[in-house]
């Protein structure tokens, strides 16, 4: 059983991901004998064995009920025991992406912490590509080993405990990408230059304090790095729900006469009469603007809006209206504050030109 292979049912050894609620899950290997306590109460593992992923299994007193989950990366980094901070899936995918990682890509990293996104890095560049990744805590560095092999992704992976800081990795021209999530990783920068291929490659370094990221940038510069850029990946939540709300109107747009300027989006609107008079080209942009107005006109029609006869009962019985003539209305709303700064994610480009100097 592996991260990395699917099948069907569980089987013993599999690692299995509990679903008690969306808050609240758990890791559990299968051992045939074994018994997992919950709020719900006791789980025999050979009630779980033998299962369908997916199913919903009684606790033995039948007190409540789990679901059982395969285990992906993202499942994993929400449920691993934690030995250190670590790096949740908004900012993994960012990374992911802007390192550029593929199937084949060879990736160093360092600290491996609790290897929450070392399992990532692997789902994303297996079967042919190689994490090395590297802690100088020997604990944790002996931990995410065991976990590799236990989850069935070692062979993608190398692991060691090295102070990559004093040390350097010990590794020259083997990576496409270099992850660096450690206090002064401006130390590691010549480093990862060091270890990235002579094809050059992208190099990424996650730091929860601005000081730490202009020490990084100044270092990546003087390292002949280009492209450098910071990014803070948050997300973007919306309150959805259904208030009261004067009805809206909405009418036919008035057709538009006039040509688009050359911004793409400010209209300069054209006395009806001339319209006629314009040359071939601006006729054509004039008409592409009613083609627009058109567009819109019946995408607006074909809006799901509730039937106008229907009852605030109907649409939700259990918002009240405060003034007459509101009409219950499902909205979605930013909500006005964004928590949860993790870190400052610094983005930079090795050029093959610059491998060398
Ligand atoms: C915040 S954790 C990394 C978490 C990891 N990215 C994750 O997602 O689970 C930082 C790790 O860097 C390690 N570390 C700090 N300085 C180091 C150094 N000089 N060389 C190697 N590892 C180091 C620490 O031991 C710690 O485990």
């Amino acid at each position: 059983m592996s991260f990395v292979e699917n099948h069907e049912i569980v089987q013993n050894g599999d690692t299995v991901i509990l679903f008690l609620g969306h808050n609240s899950m758990q890791t559990v290997k299968m051992v045939s004998g074994k018994v997992h306590q919950t709020k719900f109460g006791a789980f025999p593992h050979d009630r779980i064995i033998g299962k369908r992923f997916g199913s919903k299994v009684f606790s033995k007193n039948n007190r409540g009920y789990v679901y059982l989950l395969y285990p992906s990366p993202e499942l994993w980094t929400v449920t691993l025991p934690h030995r250190t901070q670590i790096l949740y899936t908004t900012d993994i995918s960012l990374i992911t992406l802007e390192l550029d990682l593929k199937p084949g890509s060879v990736v160093v990293e360092s600290g491996t912490g609790s290897g929450s996104i070392s399992h990532a890095f692997v789902r994303t560049i297996m079967p042919t590509g190689h994490l090395h990744t590297f802690d100088f805590h020997q604990q944790r560095a002996d931990q995410a080993k065991l976990d590799f092999e236990s989850h069935g992704i070692g062979k993608f992976v190398t692991g060691a405990c090295k102070d990559v800081l004093a040390d350097g990795f010990g590794l020259k021209n083997v990576a496409d990408a270099v992850f660096l999530d450690l206090p002064k990783p401006w130390v590691a920068i010549p480093h990862a230059k060091e270890a990235l291929k002579a094809s050059g490659g992208r190099v990424c370094s996650f730091s929860p304090c601005i000081e730490q990221v202009q020490r990084t940038c100044e270092q990546l510069r003087k390292s002949g790095f280009c492209e450098i850029k910071t990014l803070e990946c948050l997300c973007k939540t919306y309150d959805v729900r259904t208030v009261p709300l004067p009805e809206a109107k909405f009418s036919k747009p008035k057709p538009f006469h006039g040509k688009v300027a050359r911004d793409g989006e400010t209209k300069i609107e054209v006395p009806e009469d001339e319209v006629e008079t314009l040359p071939d080209e601006k006729l054509e942009e004039t008409s592409n603007c009613n083609v627009i107005n058109e567009d819109f006109t019946k995408a607006a029609g074909s809006l799901k809006r509730p039937h106008p006869d229907s009852t605030n009962e109907e649409r939700n019985p259990h918002v009240k209206l405060q003034k007459p003539g509101n009409l219950n209305t499902l909205t979605a709303r930013p909500i006005k504050e964004i928590p949860g700064h993790t870190g400052y994610l610094t983005f930079a480009s090795l050029l093959p030109v610059f491998k060398g100097l």
